[in-house]
């Protein structure tokens, strides 16, 4: 019997293979995914138009470069200042466009953007005029067939509603699950709020055909035991961060095969790791069964596009373009709007040349 020819050895990923491979993208906020860039246009609009404008410059409030927001400086930057510049249907229907455009610039092809339904009363706004307004843009842009980029909604619950704000996010999920929402989130300050008053919202998310997706084990204050038993009894289709959880949780996402949903650059600027890349732990669910997806969280802060989430795991953890491969596809199993994206994602995968090819 001859022996088997060595196969030759894969090429390595580099930058340019990770912007130029087909990227799924599941855990991004949208007003979290807004760039400074944008941001400022937004405001130059507003200070034009509103001379009087009670706020400083996006490249002042939020400067280039810096990266290093944690748990307590993070959460303020939306209510006090990004909700207040954003605070329109015009602002929300030029970020999300930018959102959108940036993502598949950066060679995301399909993505389930999430965010908090948001009244603004002084624009007279409501949360469903906010919810319709972001559909009609995913819906322009998917129904554009020069788009590369398919994508989806997420609603969140954010972890300081009341019941029957949370319950309100189901509703208006439920009523747009045929316009493009596809699942439920839970986010927010993991140190606020208590996680069991919205039980009864997820299962009627659940019940309505809806996928739930959680935050879970952010830090160490939402990681604990009741917590975490109360999160995983809602049996979630996903998981977010997933950072301080024990063997036991461990092994019940192991068993019940959810996904979960991976933000190094956040974790580690954010301080929500001890260490470095390095040390995230990444390195300990590449090597579970379960879907992984390399996700950004919040690019418009952490500045890390996907295309660089891809490329530090690779570095970090020394990932083959055929390790890259099969997290790609085996996250495909895991997206919320079903056999139709997947077949296309499935054979996007399928059919790639950049898996070889010398140029990338
Ligand atoms: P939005 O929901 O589109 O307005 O996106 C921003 C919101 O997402 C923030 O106000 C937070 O509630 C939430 N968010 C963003 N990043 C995180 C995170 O890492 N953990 C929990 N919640 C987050
Ligand atoms: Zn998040």
């Amino acid at each position: 019997m001859a022996t088997p020819r060595p196969r030759p050895p894969t090429k390595p990923v580099d930058a340019a293979f990770a912007r130029s491979l087909p990227k799924i993208e599941l855990h991004a906020h949208l007003t979290g995914s807004i760039s400074r860039d944008c941001l400022h246009d937004i405001w130059i609009t507003k200070k034009a138009r509103h001379p009087e404008l009670d706020l400083v410059d996006p490249l002042i409030a939020i400067p280039p470069g810096k990266v290093d927001y944690d748990i307590k400086t993070f959460f303020p930057l939306f209510s006090s200042y990004i909700y207040k510049l954003c605070s329109d249907l015009p602002s929300i229907e030029y970020s999300t466009k930018a959102v959108l455009e940036e993502f598949q610039s950066d060679g995301v092809v399909y993505t389930e953007l999430r965010t908090t339904p948001r009244a603004m009363p002084e624009t007279g706004v409501t949360k469903q005029n906010y919810v319709e307004t972001i559909l009609n843009i995913l819906k322009a842009h998917n129904d554009n067939g020069a788009n590369t980029m398919r994508a989806f909604l997420i609603l969140s619950i954010d972890r300081r509603n009341s019941v029957a704000e949370a319950e309100e996010v189901v509703d208006l999920a439920t009523k747009y699950h045929p316009a493009g929402v596809c699942g439920v989130d839970l986010c927010g300050d993991p140190a606020k709020g208590d996680v069991r008053i919205f039980t009864s919202a997820f299962a009627r998310a659940k019940a309505a055909g809806l996928k739930i997706t959680l935050h879970f084990a952010e830090s160490e204050v939402s990681a604990t035991d009741l917590e975490l038993q109360t999160l995983l009894s809602w049996k979630p289709h996903r998981l977010g961060h997933v950072i301080h959880v024990k063997e036991e949780y461990r092994n019940i996402i192991e068993k019940e095969d959810i996904g979960v949903e991976l933000c190094l650059s956040c974790n580690v600027h954010a301080k929500m790791i001890t260490g470095t890349y390095s040390d995230h732990h990444f390195g300990m669910w590449r090597h579970s069964n379960v879907p992984v997806a390399l996700s950004t969280d919040d690019v418009g802060v952490f500045c890390s596009p996907l295309s660089h989430e891809y490329y530090l795991a690779a570095q970090h953890f020394g990932l083959s373009r055929n390790d890259i491969r099969a997290f790609c596809e085996r996250a495909v199993d895991s997206i919320f709007t079903g056999t139709v994206e997947q077949t296309r994602l499935k054979s996007i995968y399928v059919e790639w040349a950049g898996w070889t090819s010398e140029e990338r």
